[in-house]
Order: C-alpha cells, then sequence, then structure tokens
C-alpha cells in the first residue's frame, strides 16, 4: 500500500481513533508538523500589535506544544485550547494549568459543530493539522466544508484563520472560498520533519470575506 493510501485507511476524521490514540500516547505529546509551531508564532508577530483583550481559539490541540507557546508569548491574549478528544483536553488542562499559564480556557468542542462559541467572539482561530483529519472524513470534504462555515461564523469580522495543512494550495483555496474566506497568504513549510507522516505543510492566512458565495 503507498504512504498516501495506507494515511487515507486511517480514521483521522473519527472522534473514537483520537480518543482511543490519546489514550495510548498523550502523556508523551505528539507534534503533527514538528517545527511548524514556530512559524505560526511567527507569523503571528507580524499580524499583531495590540492583542489585549483579544480572544483566540485553537481547535484540535491535541497534546501540541503550540497553545503552550501562544500563551506564554501572548499573556494578553486569552487562548481557548480545544479539541474533539475529551482525554486530551483533561491531559493539556493538566499539563498547562501546572506550567503556570493563566490566560487559557479548555473545551472540549466539535469543530464542524461548535454550538458553544458564539457568534463573532473570536480574533484568530488556529488549526494545525486538524482541518486534515477532518478532510478524511467522506470523500465529498462535507465535513471540511462545515468546519470552516463554523471558523467563518465563530471569527470576527476582519478575524483571521492560521492553519498547518499538508492539503496542497489550489484545493484549499477552493475550499476556503466555498466557505466565505478568503486565503490571504501561503508560507511553504519545507521538510518539518522527517518522521513525519506529511513532512511537506503548508501555512495559510485567511480572512474571514464579507459575504458567502
Ligand atoms: C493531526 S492531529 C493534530 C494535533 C495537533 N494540532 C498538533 O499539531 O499536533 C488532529 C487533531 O484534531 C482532532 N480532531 C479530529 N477531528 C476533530 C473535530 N471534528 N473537531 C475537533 N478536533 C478534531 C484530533 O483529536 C487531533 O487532536
Amino acid at each position: 500500500m503507498s504512504e498516501a493510501a495506507e494515511r487515507r485507511a486511517v480514521p483521522f476524521g473519527d472522534s473514537e481513533y483520537w480518543v482511543e490514540r490519546y489514550e495510548r500516547e498523550a502523556e508523551d505529546g505528539f507534534e503533527w508538523y514538528p517545527g511548524a509551531e514556530s512559524i505560526v508564532c511567527e507569523e503571528l508577530s507580524h499580524l499583531t500589535s495590540e492583542e489585549r483583550g483579544w480572544r483566540w481559539l485553537e481547535i484540535g490541540s491535541g497534546s501540541s506544544a503550540l497553545a503552550s507557546k501562544l500563551a506564554g508569548e501572548h499573556s494578553s491574549a486569552t487562548l481557548c485550547v480545544s479539541d474533539v478528544a475529551p482525554n486530551v483536553v483533561a491531559t493539556m488542562k493538566e499539563r498547562l494549568l501546572q506550567g503556570g499559564a493563566q490566560n487559557l480556557e479548555f473545551a472540549v468542542l466539535d469543530a464542524t459543530s461548535m454550538k458553544c462559541i458564539r457568534s463573532e467572539s473570536m480574533d484568530l482561530v488556529f488549526d494545525k493539522g486538524t482541518l486534515d483529519a477532518i478532510d478524511c472524513l467522506d470523500h465529498e470534504h462535507a465535513g471540511t466544508s462545515r468546519c470552516l462555515s463554523e471558523v467563518r461564523r465563530v471569527l470576527n469580522p476582519g478575524g483571521s484563520y492560521l492553519l498547518v495543512s499538508c492539503r496542497e494550495p489550489e484545493g484549499r483555496r477552493r475550499d476556503f472560498e466555498l466557505g466565505g474566506l478568503r486565503l490571504v497568504k501561503t508560507v511553504e513549510i519545507k521538510g518539518v520533519d522527517p518522521r513525519c507522516p506529511c513532512p511537506d505543510a503548508y501555512l495559510f492566512l485567511v480572512q474571514k470575506a464579507e459575504t458567502v458565495p
């Protein structure tokens, strides 16, 4: 089986798969697209100057170090760390609060249906590898569309979505347009770590468009 076919065979879109996986490995932490978290933080430094009172949301945090890096570098913004897997959210809460971070909230959240997040309540949404997992839910990418329309709904006017993904840029551009989001910038992230199943990835900076097509 080719590597791509093998990836498709893993049920990355199923929450049960992640719950079971985090039972085994969340204590150790696992980083998708390792190294990309520094590139997200770098991109963010160009994006924000005044962030006091800002509200940020990370969807599908897993056990990644991105949240602690963001919270540490941006103490005047409040970051909600979320995932569909309750066990990894519990692990992250324990780990990050022990680390002393004050500006964090935690939520068990399905990014395709974020009912507990108010519309237009977030200034930034972060996603490293989560939309890629949701892509695997169905061939028609209906889950992907639901997630992007939820991201659009929770973003404030002018809000941004920072996505790290291995899907090629033309495909993603179409996904964003259909979801009423506008691609502003693409950064290629080459060979982050050869152990990663998709060593090449992209950082997409996306803004909420005023209208949905
Ligand atoms: C590829 S991993 C990325 C984890 C982490 N962001 C990182 O960079 O290491 C995908 C993550 O998305 C979560 N996930 C999958 N489907 C989801 C959904 N519908 N809503 C929210 N999170 C989801 C999984 O539990 C998993 O933590």
